[in-house]
């Protein structure tokens, strides 16, 4: 018999989270305009809303917060970093950032200039944000098969090479100042890229002399997804693979909060001095000293053990199979999930769930708010209220996926909260037919507007 993988570790440490009544959930929903990011924690049971900063840390990195040098210049736990930092990307220049948008702040001050287009693998929407604000366009380049939530494509964060030379062909270089590629790419679903992709995305920035840049949030979760899914790599570790995929690039922005396992904190590493150099008076002005930009002394010492546990394998495999054992459970039960499941997260396909749901009234969202109702879970809605309005026309844009996310954090839910997740979704579902009616917006901020919009529960259908 195989022998099914099991948690390389065991608990020392645990936090009550507390139970409610549905009718207490209605309540505490409509007091919150039906936002999800306005819920205070204690009113949720089981908190997928994100698999950033959420997760636990280690003994082994509780124990190095201890060793945390808060010296405002020259910190040794900036130094251990740094070191951590070469060995697993092979990088040269670091800087430190509060975390990854951060990070994305002090890079595109010094690369993206008004006009510009940013071609990559469907950015998060933080990184479009910084792209957008500076008048810049993200050029989306991802594969088609992404945008099929049943097609079983091992590597469906993968670009598309066609769609990345027509935008190299169209525009003049100058405009373009760099790829940035997303691993795993959290927008189309926690998908990986190959390293065959990152590769030709490599060779073909090289021909037209254009500098690549990995989005790294979840690069350790990428790298298990090669050993385990792409032919070569079966037996090189996950360190030797990370090392391998960064050297096809220039750099990266990384948000320590996923594959650093830390709760907060952000880092920008590559090989230019320039960059560096220019990039260092923005990180200055925007996060602090060069050898802290944002983190605390600890901060660093965790993220560096972190950065080191994280580049596992059976860290990883414990991690990637338990967000797939709620995936299989679900599919079992016959919701509609997207597939193959993503690495850091489970996302529903509302279009499936509820396209009784007009989609002017933000089904996603309305199956999320349910899902809270139901079952105390917090997941996000990533669909038609995330993607935003057009930054020219102001019309709300509506993407082709209506997803709701289930972000698993990490080594901190037990496969019982994946059981009781799936149950709540299977009960959602066997009465999907009633779901009607969803949402309107009353109140929006003019970017980013998820965070903060207010909604309004509708009676009447606005369907036609
Ligand atoms: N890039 C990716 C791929 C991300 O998923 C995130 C954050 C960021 C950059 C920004 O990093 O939060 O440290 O500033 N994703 C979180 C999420 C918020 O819930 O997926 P940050």
């Amino acid at each position: 018999m195989k022998l099914p993988y099991a948690e390389p570790y065991k608990i020392k440490m645990v936090e009550s989270i507390k139970r409610s009544t549905k009718e207490q959930r209605k309540k505490w929903i409509k007091k919150a305009h039906y936002n999800l990011f306005n819920l205070t924690s204690e009113k949720v049971f089981i908190d997928l809303l994100t698999d950033s900063g959420t997760g636990a840390m280690s003994d082994q990195q509780w124990a190095a917060m201890m060793t945390g040098d808060e010296s405002y210049a020259g910190s040794q736990s900036y130094l251990k970093l740094k070191k951590v930092i070469k060995k697993i990307t092979g990088y040269t220049y670091f800087l430190p950032t509060h975390q990854g948008r951060a990070a994305e702040n002090v890079l595109f001050s010094v690369l993206v200039k008004e006009g510009n287009l940013v071609p990559g693998n469907s950015h998060f929407d933080t990184t479009k944000g910084h792209i957008e604000f500076r008048k810049a366009t993200a050029v989306d380049c991802t594969i088609d098969e992404a945008f099929n939530t049943t097609i079983h494509h091992p590597f469906k964060g993968n670009i598309d090479l066609e769609k990345l030379e027509k935008v190299f062909t169209e525009n003049p270089k100058d405009k373009i100042p760099f790829v940035i590629l997303t691993i795993t790419c959290n927008s189309s679903g926690g998908q990986p890229v190959s390293m065959k992709n990152i590769k030709a995305v490599s060779k073909l920035c090289k021909s037209y002399d254009i500098p690549l840049f990995f989005d790294s949030a979840r690069f350790a979760e990428n790298a298990y997804f090669i050993k385990t899914r792409e032919k070569g790599y079966m037996d090189t570790s996950i360190k030797e693979i990370a090392k391998e995929f960064f050297s096809y690039g220039d750099g990266m922005t990384m948000s320590a909060k996923k594959d650093g396992l830390v709760n907060m904190g952000g880092f920008i590493a590559l090989n230019s001095e320039k960059i560096y150099k220019e990039a260092s008076v923005f990180n200055i002005m925007y996060e602090g000293f060069l050898t802290y930009g944002g983190m605390n002394g600890r901060d660093m010492a965790a993220l560096a053990v972190g950065l080191d546990e994280a580049t596992e394998f059976n860290y990883l495999e414990s991690r990637i199979e338990q967000v797939a054992y709620l995936g299989k459970k679900l599919t079992e039960y016959g919701v509609p999930v997207l597939q193959p499941f993503g690495g850091h997260a489970i996302f529903i396909d509302a279009n499936k769930f509820v396209p009784t749901i007009p989609r002017n009234e933000y089904r996603a969202q309305a199956l999320a708010i349910e899902l809270y109702i139901i079952g105390g879970i917090r997941g996000v809605e990533i669909g038609t209220v995330l993607a935003d309005r057009d930054p020219f026309t102001r019309k709300n844009r509506y993407p082709e996926l209506e997803l709701v996310r289930l972000a698993i954090p990490r080594r901190t839910y037990s496969l019982n909260h994946m059981k009781y997740i799936a149950s709540v979704l299977k009960n959602i579902y066997d009465t999907r037919q009633k779901a009607k009616t969803g949402y309107i917006i009353v109140d929006e901020a003019p970017i980013m507007r998820h965070f903060t919009v207010k909604f309004k529960k509708i009676k009447k259908s606005t369907r036609k």
